[in-house]
């Protein structure tokens, strides 16, 4: 979808549709609105006045003109109370405009940005959330289907109306940033929403390649004799059930402008490709959604990937510990005990919760980084979506300055998380009579005691675990989120470095890193290609191999 920008008011655009909001319980229609509201003869005035449109958040009217305007519709979009504003509502009424004017089978349209001129959110994030609502909530995934191509509705493009020269500079600055945002969260929707048998840990990692290629940042594979060096013992004990028919891969993607001086901040994603349990099998019913076992590996991937297309003067590491968890003669056993590369042992006592068995490793492998601060993301347990349900992402850490940066990151980002205790009494839950640890602490507090174990391998850095079992997918799709992938922890994850970046800009420092942090385009991840992906579609999943065969 092609967003162009102009100057011009709706009420003179000609084209196949026009979108304005309308807040909720305002008597005073804006100048925009009165405009159009006189061209079609007070028609607006008499929806809101009659109740059939009441602004509400997200309602939308689509009205036709009869050749009283330039355009063909007027699409009407709530945006709530003046009052409750906020960034995240624009976001959510620019992606419900966006759906409804393409659901209408039309190929383009032109609005102004809501909320602009609303005094209390800044203008600047209030036109990076309108377009990213309207990327977001226009995505698709539709690789897969071979019937009906032709009547698939989709948007050639959209014009973003600006009053003004200046305010036409400030929404394509944040066009940019938000293009990029949206870019990698569709990569990641993608990657989730591929099925299992072509999202494996081989094609999960030349999908980071070719991404890493594209924006100029450095990726790194480790296979299974690689991981084996390494000494991944508990990573290596969930692949070994499937070695020989879908091995594992550790991904290691690199983005560091600030050269080797500044402590990264590390991402870290879980990333099985397939969860059936393991010799602690699942029920059937409804195993398929757990290839979205992988959707904290496809959260980290698409942060580096936006990240480095911004140029933030920050550096960032990702990584991904990739396999699948199955059950086979080589799988492991209930009451196997593995050895860790922190060289902790564990007793694997239900195989399903292989998790944390694979970021155990992840974490002590990134203590080679030095992290200013370690952030992993997984769908870690089932316990976490009964205890937060789909709303809220579990947040626990074992440094409450950092959780703290995270949790805001997530608020600004509006990808909330709720912080959990890891109070000493949980660690009693997780002590194994055989060996230093037990993979799984009960059915009570199992988020917590799988954070507790997590945080026993967090041991040399500031960490934070964000628990997204509830949030990776999502069942009936919302204003900018259509059903199933919801690609979430890419904008937190990105808000977060924004932050860091920030900081490094402001604070006192060394000549050199502050050059670096004010001039990122001629350091090492290099702005040229950045800007050269800058075009380039979110990677396309690969048709469907193994899928297709008739
Ligand atoms: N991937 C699952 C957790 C999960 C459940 C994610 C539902 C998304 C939706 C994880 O590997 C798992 O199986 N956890 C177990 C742990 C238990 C055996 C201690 C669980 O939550 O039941
Ligand atoms: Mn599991
Ligand atoms: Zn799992």
């Amino acid at each position: 979808m092609k967003l162009t920008i102009k100057t011009g008011a709706p009420a003179a655009e000609k084209g196949e549709l026009i979108a304005i909001a309308l807040f909720e319980g305002e008597s005073k229609l804006g100048a925009d609105a009165q405009a159009v509201d006189k061209a079609l003869g007070g028609i607006v005035a008499d929806v809101l006045k009659s109740g059939d449109f009441a602004g509400k958040l997200n309602q939308t009217m689509m009205i036709p003109t009869g050749g009283k305007l330039g355009a063909k519709r007027l699409l009407l979009v709530g945006l709530g109370k003046p009052a409750d504003l906020t960034v995240d509502r624009v976001r959510q009424a620019a992606g419900k405009a966006t759906v409804a004017a393409r659901d209408l089978g039309i190929k383009t349209f032109s609005t102004a940005v809501f909320g602009l001129d609303a005094e209390d959110i800044d203008a600047h994030a209030t036109a990076r959330a309108f377009v990213e609502g309207m990327l977001l909530g226009n995505y698709q995934f539709n690789v897969y289907r071979t019937e009906n191509k032709d009547k698939h509705k989709y948007l050639d493009g959209v014009t973003l109306l600006a009053a003004d020269k200046a305010q036409a500079e400030l929404i394509g600055e944040a066009q940019a940033e938000a293009e990029a945002i949206a870019d990698a969260v569709a990569l990641s929707r993608d990657m989730v929403s591929m099925p299992p048998n072509d999202l494996t840990p081989s094609t999960m990692a030349e999908m980071a390649q070719k991404m890493a290629a594209e924006v100029g940042i450095t990726c790194k594979v480790l296979d299974e004799k690689q991981i084996k060096k390494e000494g991944m013992g508990s990573f290596l004990g969930v692949a070994q059930g499937s070695i020989d028919a879908e091995p594992p891969r550790f991904i290691v993607l690199e983005y560091m402008p600030n050269g080797d001086k500044e402590a990264p901040l590390v991402f870290v994603g879980k990333g099985i490709t397939f969860d059936s349990g393991g010799i602690s099998i699942k029920p059937g019913e409804g195993m398929e959604k757990m290839k979205y076992d992988m959707a904290g590996a496809a959260a980290v991937i698409g942060a580096i990937r936006a990240i480095a297309k911004l140029g933030l003067p920050v550096n960032v590491v990702a990584l991904v510990p990739a396999t699948e968890n199955m059950p086979s003669g080589d799988a492991i056993h209930p009451g196997d005990v593995l050895t860790s590369m922190s060289g902790l042992t564990i007793e694997v006592i239900n195989t399903d919760a292989e998790g944390r068995l694979i970021l155990a490793d992840a974490l002590t492998y990134a203590e080679r980084y030095k992290p200013r601060g370690v952030v992993d993301l997984a769908t870690l347990t089932g316990a976490c979506v009964i205890a937060l349900g789909n709303q809220a992402i579990g947040l626990m850490t074992n440094d409450d300055a950092f959780g703290e940066k995270v949790r805001q990151a997530g608020e600004r980002s509006a990808e909330r998380a709720w912080k959990l205790p890891m109070w000493d009494d949980y660690f009693d839950l997780i002590k194994s009579d055989v060996a230093d640890l037990k993979n799984t602490g009960g059915r009570a507090g199992g988020t917590i005691t799988a954070g507790a174990f997590l945080s026993k391998f967090a041991k040399n850095y500031p960490w934070t675990h964000l628990d997204i079992a509830g949030t990776a997918w999502n069942e009936k799709g919302s204003a900018y989120v259509p059903k199933g992938a919801t690609g979430i922890g890419v904008r937190l994850l990105v808000e977060l470095a924004t932050e860091y970046a920030a900081e490094a800009a402001s604070a006192p420092q060394p000549a050199t890193l502050k050059a670096a942090a004010k001039a990122p385009a001629k350091t090492a991840a290099a702005k040229a290609p950045a800007k050269a992906a800058a075009k380039a579609p979110a990677a396309k999943a690969p048709a469907a191999k193994k899928a297709t065969k008739k």
